[in-house]
């Protein structure tokens, strides 16, 4: 989009799933620079671009000096960061309240004054709004009703967070947007990236990478309550464009899906990556997550498509086979995460007397 070119963008958790896809994204739309902030929490510095125009900064966005240092002529800022994600934040309430919601109250506090920035996104996280339900489902809308009973501090973090966001544009005139994304998936979401969060989620983040290298080596797809549950899958080149949507026309102080608007079964899910990595091993169900209670769901796209423009452009089998393509290439990668948490999995999965390694405060009693 031509609104980023030469301009000067912040991204924090720009090592990330999205914020990697992100980054190169500016950098294709002619940035001058992109300031990266990332601890490296639930990342790899190989998603870091080696680019001139890239500044990284290995860093928490909730450290002082950190702050200090980031200087304040941005154009526009992306804040990515989190505690991923769902169970790790139950595993851990305090750690997901340091990275995933002082980092938006110190942020924002921070940048305040900046005159220069024209747009703050925010990523904001459509399941920590959706209604809990096993029946028909409705599409999410943004002014829906939304509950007081989170399922996990994560799901809280991302709500205040958006409090924050609309907070400090009444109070202080900071041109904050919410983009709230449905299930993201797509190349550059490693699994294990990071460092160990306490359970096996630190590995298998999100269902569809999960589902692809399970796939990929022959694995039954285990499928939770039957994989009765549905999501609304979308790709990640397209939230990328969403959130660029978000920055360039977004109305500051408003808040917009990103979504896909279709709704798909977990089952439907394995069984299309079964399918299309000729997987002979099925499915195999197991109990479902106790936390978990949100059963069907799926957001609505017309407000971001009435008012940005925007429409998810890749549907979910082209969009899993670029994935499952990209799997396979990254798959030494990948393994080498994994198996730094070797030890810990075993851990998490087995009860045990021993020690604990360092990192790791609890076994999780969650799977
Ligand atoms: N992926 C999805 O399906 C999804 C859905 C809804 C919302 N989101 C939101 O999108 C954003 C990006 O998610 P993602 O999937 O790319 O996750 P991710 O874990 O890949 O990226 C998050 C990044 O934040 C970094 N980080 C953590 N604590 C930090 C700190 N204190 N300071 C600086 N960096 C820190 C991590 O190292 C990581 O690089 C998050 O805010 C997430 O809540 C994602």
């Amino acid at each position: 989009m031509r609104e980023f070119a030469g301009t000067r963008v912040l991204v924090t958790g720009g090592a990330g799933f999205v914020g990697g896809n992100l980054v190169r994204s500016l950098l294709a739309c002619g940035v001058r620079t992109v300031h990266i902030v990332d601890n490296l929490l639930s990342s790899e510095l190989i998603n870091v671009p080696v680019d001139p125009c890239v500044i990284f900064t290995e860093g928490s966005i909730a450290d002082d000096s950190v702050l200090a240092d980031i200087g304040d002529e941005y154009d526009y800022l992306f804040h990515l960061c989190t505690y991923h994600g769902n169970q790790n934040s139950i595993h851990n309430p305090l750690v997901d309240h340091e990275h995933n919601q002082l980092t938006s109250l110190k942020l924002f506090d921070w940048v305040k004054e900046f005159r220069r920035l024209r747009r703050l996104v925010y990523a904001g996280a459509g399941c920590a709004v959706a209604e809990r339900t096993s029946g028909e489902a409705h599409a999410t809308r943004e002014d829906g009703p939304v509950s007081l009973q989170m399922d996990s501090p994560y799901a809280i973090s991302k709500v205040v967070g958006e409090f924050y966001a609309l907070y400090y544009h009444a109070r202080h005139g900071l041109p904050t947007v919410r983009a709230r994304f449905q299930n993201v998936y797509g190349p550059g979401e490693i699994l294990g990236a990071g460092r160990w969060r306490g359970t096996p989620a630190t590995v298998w983040r999100n269902v569809v990478p999960t589902f692809v290298y399970k796939a990929l080596n022959r694995e039954a797809l285990p499928l939770e309550g039957g994989g009765a549950a549905t999501r609304d899958f979308i790709y990640v080149g397209d939230v990328v464009r969403g959130l660029l949507r978000c920055a360039a026309l977004g109305a500051a102080g408003d808040v917009y899906n990103l979504a896909s608007g279709v709704e798909t079964s977990i089952l439907d899910l394995a069984n299309r990556i079964n399918h299309l990595t000729e997987n002979p091993a099925g499915v195999q169900i197991i109990p479902p997550r106790g936390w978990d209670r949100s059963g069907r769901r799926f957001g609505s796209p017309a407000k971001a498509s009435a008012q940005l423009d925007f429409r998810a452009a890749v549907d979910l089998r082209d969009g899993l086979v670029s994935t499952i393509e990209w799997t396979r290439r990254q798959r030494p990668a990948i393994e080498a995460c994994i198996r730094r948490h070797a030890v810990a999995m075993r851990l998490a999965a087995a009860p045990c007397t021993a020690s604990p390694p360092a990192g790791v405060l609890h076994r999780s009693p969650t799977p």
